[in-house]
């Protein structure tokens, strides 16, 4: 795993949501991938299938069309047969806000246990369900319970379970203890190998996004700091969830103090939304409640947002991409990448 040498450490494999990442893994970590797709696109197929150890399909359908195809590459490859296995909606979520919730009343995430009524289809050898978020190994706990329910009668029939992400493993204070417990028990109980594909908890509390403040906009009342960066280009899920991330305000001192949301307490320095550079109105985050005042050249942090930041940026408006760069324990700031110009421009057409 060159260009992934903590992982490596961690990890005993990796998996895709796409040919580009089961590509990734094959070439840079040097392991096949335990790919799941929404729908496997029919002119990537021999290639996914190239990279892949195992393949999860998201319905029946999918799986008796792309069927043959896996046996007949299998036949001819002299490698381990790829596994093939199908994704289960438990219709059980901890995850209150919809756009995260894999298991909401209708997804397209998975079958629900209906579509199963005339058993596994054959050669099914694997049950994939993913719904959890953040969640802790009680909230699996209950899943699990949920997945019983519904799927238990199948899980004698597959080889493996892949319990999907979500597992926040890494967060302080996870039972880390429990997940083990509830694993080797599951284990005990159906005989079955155990997947599982922590995604934010390989990348929890690695790295923030760092703004600097432009400019402080008032409009009736209402103040605006805006910042260097923006969250549609650069923290989606800032608006889509909307997901609120831990801020703190750095003043030109060098002073840092954490800025809460209200009504948690209205801060000496009031309250300010968050602005984004690019034009469109919406980008920006609710109020935040400041101990001091904001003044332009400040710099507002956002706490723990390098994963999903590196992976969800787009280049609207063309919004300059933040550096990536490490601090090293010395103080010394590594510019690792920066993104410019012709990032953007290629791109397009
Ligand atoms: C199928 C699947 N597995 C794993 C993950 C990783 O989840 P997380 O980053 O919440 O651990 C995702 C993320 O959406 C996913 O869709």
């Amino acid at each position: 795993m060159e260009r992934f040498p903590v992982g490596e450490k961690y990890l005993s494999g990796a998996t895709a949501s796409s040919l580009n990442e089961a590509r990734l893994i094959f070439e840079e970590m040097g392991c096949k991938a335990h790919t799941y797709c929404v729908a496997y696109l029919p002119d990537e197929f021999s290639e996914i299938m190239r990279y892949s150890s195992h393949l999860v399909f998201n319905s029946v359908a999918q799986y008796e069309r792309f069927r043959s195809a896996v046996s007949v590459h299998n036949a001819n490859s002299a490698d381990t047969p790829i596994s093939c296995g199908i994704r289960c909606n438990p219709e059980y979520s901890e995850v209150e806000t919809e756009l995260y919730n894999p298991a909401a009343p209708g997804s397209r995430l998975g079958e629900v246990d209906a579509a199963f009524a005339n058993g596994l289809p054959e050669g099914i050898e694997g049950l994939h369900f993913h719904t959890l978020c953040e969640s802790t190994s009680y909230d699996l706990e209950k899943t699990l319970a949920a997945f019983e329910q519904h799927f238990g009668h199948l899980i004698p029939k597959v080889k493996w379970v892949n319990m999907g992400g979500g597992h926040l493993m890494t967060k302080k204070g996870y039972d880390t203890a429990h997940l083990v417990r509830l694993l080797q028990n599951f284990k005990e109980k159906w005989g079955v190998d155990i997947i599982l594909e922590p995604g934010s908890a390989i990348a929890w509390e690695t790295g923030v996004l760092i703004s600097t403040v432009l400019d402080i906009h008032e409009s009736r009342g209402i103040k605006t700091a805006i910042t260097d960066i923006s969250f549609t280009g650069h923290m989606p899920d800032t608006l889509e969830m909307p997901y609120r991330p831990r801020i703190t305000h750095v003043a030109q001192n060098g002073e840092a103090t954490p800025a809460v949301t209200p009504p948690i307490g209205a801060g000496r320095g009031g309250l300010y939304r968050i602005g984004g550079v690019s034009c469109l109105s919406g980008d920006y985050m609710k109020e935040y409640s400041f101990e001091q005042d904001l003044k332009v050249g400040d710099r507002i942090i956002f706490e723990d947002m390098i994963h999903y930041t590196m992976v969800k940026t787009t280049t609207f408006n063309g919004v300059r991409h933040p550096d990536i760069c490490i601090l090293h324990e010395n103080g010394e700031l590594e510019v690792v990448k920066k993104f410019g110009y012709e990032d953007y421009r290629n791109r397009l057409s």
